[in-house]
């Protein structure tokens, strides 16, 4: 199978670029499956239920999120009818949303796709290890999923490793979102577990974080509030990471890094067919 990840949405600027290649990019290479990060969709907070139909609309078969999901009031209440948008699985018992589902991809396959966050650096929810371990052991690969995806959403590196070689050989793809920048560590893991440290953003990078620059530049001197932080505008990159797994087993064969446009070192998957 041919998988898709794009990481975190941020504004107009990087939801609007994402749309625009999403289609060309799933026909042209023949994608079987798009998953999404939006936690930062709307206007750097969260994802309203028009954007997220957008999105979907352009192709994405799972919208993941993170940190910001709640940012947009109604999302608690959407939430439980967009069976699409996944929160964070280890939110307490009793939070609204999913944060792991089965779906069935463009080709028949069966693909569970999981949203955990990291406690380092975090605001602390339930056990991430432990969550994602039921989930993934609720679904096995290869018996129950024909592929798994998991989206850490965390803010240490040391973290995300940690639950990819906890996941490794269980699970085709372990890649962290939230830092907002792509690692150049992308590899398949001893087991047969594709991994990627950050997808990066999709956003403008002239930017921090994708981020109009100056108010947080402000802020890290003075430390008082200047103005409301607000997506960059220049041009963005559409930043992600492709992955072809085994029919067989659901492990990863195949990872590469994907950007497109903007400011970073454009990059295409060498086993795609073809451009955008
Ligand atoms: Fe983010
Ligand atoms: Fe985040």
């Amino acid at each position: 199978m041919r998988i898709l990840f794009l990481g975190d949405l941020v504004g107009r600027v990087g939801r609007t670029a994402a749309i625009e290649e999403l289609p060309g990019l799933v026909e042209d290479n023949q994608l079987d499956f798009v998953i999404v990060n939006g936690e930062n969709a709307a206007a750097g907070f969260g994802i309203t239920e028009a954007i997220l139909q957008d999105v979907l609309d352009a192709g994405a078969d799972v919208v993941t999120t993170g940190n910001h999901v709640w940012d947009q009031r109604d999302t608690l209440v959407y939430i439980e009818r967009q069976d699409r948008l996944l929160r964070p699985v280890n939110y307490p018992a009793g939070t609204p949303g999913r944060g792991a589902h089965l779906y069935t991809a463009r080709n028949g396959a069966r693909v569970m796709v999981a949203n955990v966050m990291g406690r380092v650096f975090m605001d602390s929810l339930d056990d991430p290890f432990a969550a994602i371990d039921r989930a993934v052991n609720d679904c096995p690969l290869g018996d129950v999923a024909d592929a798994i995806i998991v989206d850490v959403h965390a803010e240490a590196t040391s973290e995300k490793q940690a639950m990819a070689h906890f996941l490794d050989g269980r699970v085709s793809l372990v890649v962290g979102t939230h830092t907002h920048v792509p690692t150049a560590d992308h590899q398949i893991l001893e087991n047969g577990t594709a991994y990627m440290s950050d997808a990066g953003m999709c956003g403008a990078y002239d930017s921090v974080l994708g981020m109009e620059k100056e108010e947080p530049v402000n802020r890290f001197q003075r430390k008082i509030p200047g103005s409301r932080f607000t997506p960059a505008s220049g041009d963005p990159t559409v930043c992600g990471v492709a992955i072809e797994t085994d029919d067989r087993t659901g492990l990863a064969e195949r990872i590469a890094p994907l950007r497109i446009g903007g400011r970073l070192e454009p990059v295409v998957p060498p086993f795609w067919n073809g451009g955008s």
